[in-house]
């Protein structure tokens, strides 16, 4: 906010300086602001291919195919790529590509949510959607046979294009994003290192978002830890829900859940339900779910969700109807609403589960959150206020403009004493101004550059900084 004021009032000033035509004389007032607007990366892309699977997960996947185009060994996501899914991180958090420039993925999937939405309904361009903004954890693997509460699209490639065209979503329209995209000066390169050259493609934008969403998994959860090591440091009431679970909730929640649990043998049980199931949330659907796309006897029916990391993605259901995960295990021990679907898998009104079992079921469900997710970097806004990114990619720069004094103090947090670059190029990208110094600080003399708008660059090897100079 504080940037987009500035710019205005420095348009206002920068239009009034070419009218006054006293542009190219400067007065020494220099004025640094930091820029968000292109992305922050690392020199090196992060790893997101660097994804192995617990051992816990691997007995099943002989019978099930891990990941979307996963090859002949099941036990790495090996479609991910490092540099496709740093261009799906810039694209999914982009606000520039959203018809009216305001909006991302990100505006209704929020990484500290996993990337879910806190809202019942997400505010979209024009209107709320009409259900709930879903997770985006495991979804390469656990949810993989098929997106939306409805299930309708059945690959996550096939679905990037819905959101990103959606008129109340993204609203891209694809000629015009191409055209910004190849405007920025990020783009072209972000396609070369991706894809070999700069083309930019739908195909490639929807292969890039695949990549990046295909990497968000959650194997540092304490479940995952403590499935390898026969759940030896679950305390009493996590052990306690564990059992519930698995006799009550895992028939339907098992979609790569466990490796198998005792009598149900896990590939039956995703043979016997391909992950669309009714819970007796309503009794007449006001949303029928399925039904609208499959037809006749599939009304009411959703996708089974994911449980990994629910505690983040409150409320819950499709309709967002429940608030807390007390209300979710209020709802299946006491309020279930039975219907033709739920008869045989969940008896009639509910579990009616004791509070001690509720707890119990809480602390078990409360281990599935991987804590590293909400802040993993690699999943991050790369767009975000220089000051939310981590000290590998930025270095901190204060900067103290001296109204007694011609020179700007530009200080740099460079414990190590490194040897600070700095750059400062003009609106048309050319170098106008180069220096280096060893040390925390630099006094930037102020007319060193006629008025004007200037983008400054510093950096060191373990980060860089970029701001705007504005000199009047
Ligand atoms: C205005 C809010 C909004 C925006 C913006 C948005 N989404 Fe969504 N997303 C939703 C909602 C709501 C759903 C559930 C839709 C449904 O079931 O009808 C959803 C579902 C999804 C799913 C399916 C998850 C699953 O488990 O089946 C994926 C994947 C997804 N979105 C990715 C994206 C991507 C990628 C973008 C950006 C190109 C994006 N979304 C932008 C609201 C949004
Ligand atoms: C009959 C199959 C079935 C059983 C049994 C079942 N669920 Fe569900 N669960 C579903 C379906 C289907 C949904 C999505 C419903 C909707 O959105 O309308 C769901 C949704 C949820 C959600 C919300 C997910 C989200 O992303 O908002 C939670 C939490 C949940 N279930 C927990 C449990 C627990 C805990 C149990 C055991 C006490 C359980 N479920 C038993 C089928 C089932």
């Amino acid at each position: 906010m504080k940037n987009k004021l500035f710019l205005i009032s420095f348009s206002l000033l920068l239009l009034i300086g070419l009218l006054s035509a006293t542009f190219n004389k400067s007065n020494g007032n220099a004025i640094f602001t930091f820029v968000n607007d292109a992305p922050n990366l690392p020199e090196t892309p992060y790893e997101y291919s660097d994804i192995t699977f617990p051992t816990h997960t691997f007995t099943f996947n002989d019978t099930i195919e891990v990941g979307y185009q996963s090859h002949t060994d099941t036990t790495v996501l090996d479609f991910v790529d490092d540099d496709i899914s740093t261009l799906g991180r810039v694209l999914f958090y982009d606000e520039k590509l959203s018809a009216m420039e305001n909006m991302s993925c990100a505006t209704c999937h929020k990484q500290e949510l996993s990337f879910a939405d806190d809202a019942q309904f997400s505010q979209g361009i024009s209107s709320l959607t009409t259900r709930n903004s879903m997770a985006l954890n495991d979804l390469s693997w656990e949810g993989k046979n098929g997106f939306f509460w409805d299930m309708e699209f059945a690959a996550l490639e096939d679905m990037i294009d819905i959101p990103f065209k959606d008129e109340n979503e993204i609203g891209a329209e694809i000629d015009e994003v191409v055209l910004k995209m190849n405007a920025t000066d990020y783009y072209p390169e972000l396609f070369t290192k991706a894809f070999g050259d700069s083309e930019i493609t739908e195909d490639r934008i929807v292969d890039a978002l695949t990549n990046f969403i295909g990497s968000m998994v959650t194997f540092n959860s304490r479940f995952d830890q403590q499935a390898d090591l026969g759940f030896q440091d679950f305390t009493d009431a996590e052990m306690a829900g564990l059992e519930l679970f698995t006799f009550n909730c895992a028939t339907c929640h098992s979609g790569g859940f466990f490796q198998e649990f005792e009598g149900v043998p896990h590939d039956e049980v995703i043979q016997i339900f391909p992950f669309i199931f009714n819970n007796g949330l309503e009794e007449v659907f006001t949303d029928i779910g399925a039904g609208e796309w499959l037809g006749e006897g599939y009304e009411g029916l959703y996708k089974i969700t994911s449980l990994r990391n629910i505690e983040l993605t409150a409320p819950y259901m499709h309709d967002g109807s429940l608030e807390t995960l007390d209300d979710v295990i209020d709802f299946y021990s006491d309020d279930v609403k039975s219907n033709e679907w739920t008869d045989f898998m969940i008896p009639p009104g509910g579990f009616n589960f004791t509070d001690t079992e509720k707890a119990n079921l809480k602390a078990f469900l409360l281990t599935l959150t991987d804590e590293s997710f909400k802040t993993n970097v690699i999943w991050s806004d790369p767009f975000s206020p220089i000051d939310n990114v981590t000290e590998f990619e930025t270095i901190d720069v204060t900067l103290a403009p001296n109204p007694m004094a011609s020179y700007t103090k530009i200080s740099v947090d460079n414990p190590q004493q490194e040897h600070v670059s700095l750059v400062i190029t003009d609106q048309m990208g050319r170098q106008v101004f180069t220096d280096k110094f060893t040390g925390t600080s630099y006094e930037f003399n102020n007319y060193a550059l006629p008025a004007g708008i200037y983008n400054v660059l510093l950096s060191t090897s373990k980060g860089k900084n970029t701001m705007q100079l504005i000199i009047q």
